[in-house]
Parts: C-alpha cells; sequence; structure tokens
C-alpha cells in the first residue's frame, strides 16, 4: 500500500490571527512571495503525490480560487507585456495542473479529527497523508515523502516528531517512545501540552502524519473533548490503548510554525534570507537597521 492522497485541514477560526483571519484565511497569508498553504502544497507534489483533499469552511473559496487557472489574468499580462509576471502565473497554473483537486465542508470547527473524519466518503481502504498547513517543514527531501518511506516498511500509522528543547515541550504533544532505530521510535502515548515534570521526553508531534483506514474506526466513535472537539492526539492515544502500532518518525529539516503572529514573522524572514531576489537585499537592510 503507498499513500497517494494527501488531506489538508483548513476549516479552524484561526483566531490567532484575528482580527486578520475574519476575512481572509491564514493559509493564505504569503511568506515571501507564495501564500504558505502552497509550501505545503509545493511539499506533497514533491513527494509524489497529486490528490490533494481540503477540509475547508462553508462558503470559504478562496484557497481553492487561487489555484484556479486564470486565463483572462494571463492574458491580460501577455497584451501589457508583463513578462515575468506572467511567468510567475504559469508557474502556479503548472503546480495547480499537476494536482487533482477535492474539498469537503466542517460546517463547524469541532477539531482537527472532526476535520480528517469529514474525507472519508472521499476515501477507500487506504493509507492518506494528513499535512496541517500551521507546520511548514523546509527540508532537502519533502517531510511527507520521509514519513511515507517510513510507511512503506511498516504500513502503519506514521507521524513526524522534532526535538525541541526542553523548556520548550509544555507547548506540544509530548511523546513516550521506545527508540527501535535511528530516528524511528514506537509511540507509547502522546500527552497534550505536558507540564516540565510529566513530559516523558523532548520529542514532540508536527503537523505531518500518515494514518491507516483504521483511524476512522476510532474517529467515529470519538467522544468529543469538553470543548466539543475531537482531538486527533486524543483518538491515537486510544488507539495505542488499544494495543495499535504507531511510529514516530523523527523527520530531517527545519519545521517553521507558521500557526501565530510571531511564528509567521519568523518564518517569512527565514524564506526571505533565502530568497535568490530578495535575500541579499533584505540581509543588507536589516544590517542597516543595526540590530
Ligand atoms: P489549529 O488549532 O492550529 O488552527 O489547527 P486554528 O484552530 O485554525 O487556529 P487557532 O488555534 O484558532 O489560532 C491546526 C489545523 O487544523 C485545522 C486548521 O485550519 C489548521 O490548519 N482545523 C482545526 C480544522 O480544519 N478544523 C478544526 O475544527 C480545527
Amino acid at each position: 500500500m503507498n499513500v497517494k492522497k494527501a488531506i489538508i485541514p483548513i476549516a479552524g477560526l484561526g483566531t490567532r490571527f484575528l482580527p486578520l483571519s475574519k476575512a481572509m484565511p491564514k493559509e493564505l497569508l504569503p511568506l515571501v512571495d507564495r501564500p504558505a498553504i502552497q509550501y505545503v502544497i509545493e511539499e506533497i507534489l514533491a513527494a509524489k503525490m497529486n490528490e490533494i483533499i481540503f477540509v475547508n469552511r462553508p462558503k470559504s473559496k478562496e484557497v481553492l480560487e487561487y489555484f484556479k487557472k486564470s486565463p483572462k489574468l494571463e492574458k491580460i499580462l501577455q497584451q501589457r507585456n508583463k513578462n515575468n509576471l506572467l511567468e510567475e502565473v504559469k508557474e502556479l497554473t503548472r503546480i495547480s495542473e499537476k494536482i487533482i483537486f477535492s474539498s469537503v465542508i466542517q460546517k463547524e470547527p469541532l477539531g482537527d479529527g472532526h476535520a480528517i473524519l469529514q474525507t472519508k466518503k472521499l476515501l477507500g481502504n487506504e493509507a492518506t497523508a494528513v499535512l496541517f498547513p500551521d507546520d511548514i517543514i523546509d527540508s532537502d527531501v519533502p517531510c511527507v515523502e520521509q514519513l511515507c518511506e517510513i510507511f512503506k516498511t511498516c504500513q502503519k500509522p506514521v507521524v513526524a516528531l522534532m526535538k525541541v528543547p526542553r523548556e520548550q515541550v509544555t507547548r506540544y504533544g509530548v511523546v513516550a517512545v521506545e527508540k527501535i532505530a535511528n530516528r524511528v521510535y514506537k509511540i507509547k502515548k502522546i500527552i497534550e501540552k505536558p507540564s516540565l515534570e510529566e513530559a516523558p521526553s523532548d520529542l514532540v508531534i508536527i503537523g505531518r502524519y500518515i494514518h491507516t483506514p483504521e483511524v476512522f474506526d476510532y474517529l467515529k466513535k470519538a467522544k468529543p473533548s469538553e470543548k466539543g472537539e475531537i482531538i486527533l492526539a486524543e483518538v491515537m492515544n486510544r488507539m495505542l490503548e488499544d494495543g495499535k502500532t504507531i511510529y514516530g518518525y523523527e523527520f530531517k529539516g527545519e519545521r517553521l510554525d507558521c500557526g501565530d503572529k510571531i511564528g509567521w514573522l519568523k518564518s517569512s524572514i527565514h524564506f526571505a534570507l533565502k530568497h535568490p531576489e530578495f535575500g541579499q537585499e533584505l540581509k543588507q537592510s536589516l544590517k542597516d537597521e543595526k540590530l
């Protein structure tokens, strides 16, 4: 069983970006010259997958619009000899043409697990990748491809793990693990935002997963949390309690947290400094600011 489809949940409220997220999905916020969601789409394509399922909010068409072809715009740019811009728009069209997009609606933001459950009707008996677009991964080999490689041999769910400094574990889902090979772990338990004393390791879960169809059995029967949400981490814990195997892979690469304003700013600077056209000039201008 190989992984061909990728789910991207984008139906959350994005409260950490308010008031901006009242009118614009946070996934369209630009990191330099591309919206955050495009980095995730390019990761999926680079991993040789091309079927993408968005879990979207009701009436929210902006992300799908962004990836739609724009022949009228291309014609205007051509008539006005705006060749560089035309090339950029065409490049986006070329990316979109490689992908089969579908979308499902999550009527209310009832949690990341509930979002994934909405995709069940579009899936057969197959494993799928899940990518949360708050996390952008800068890596040589796409993070989701690294997980697929592990999945190929184990045929069990795989989650991306990252080591963080001990004092930061309280912000993440932290895993208790048994190491079984270089960078590969069997997950024993997930503890959401533990205290420093409770944290079983310095390995935390990042928003990249490979799930097998079994997860839907657990999502369907999951009880909502106190806030009325179905939380993926809790559902995975139920699976672990039932003796199911879930692997963790400490991926190679850098994770950029784009889920809040400061993370987005830092990620923008990260990609801007590496940008072939803007990097040098930005470096100089930061020096001129005498930081
Ligand atoms: P987050 O909890 O980080 O995002 O969910 P959020 O809820 O949109 O943002 P805040 O916390 O209010 O600022 C991670 C991902 O899961 C999606 C979000 O869109 C985001 O991409 N999500 C979350 C859903 O699709 N549905 C949900 O009910 C919750």
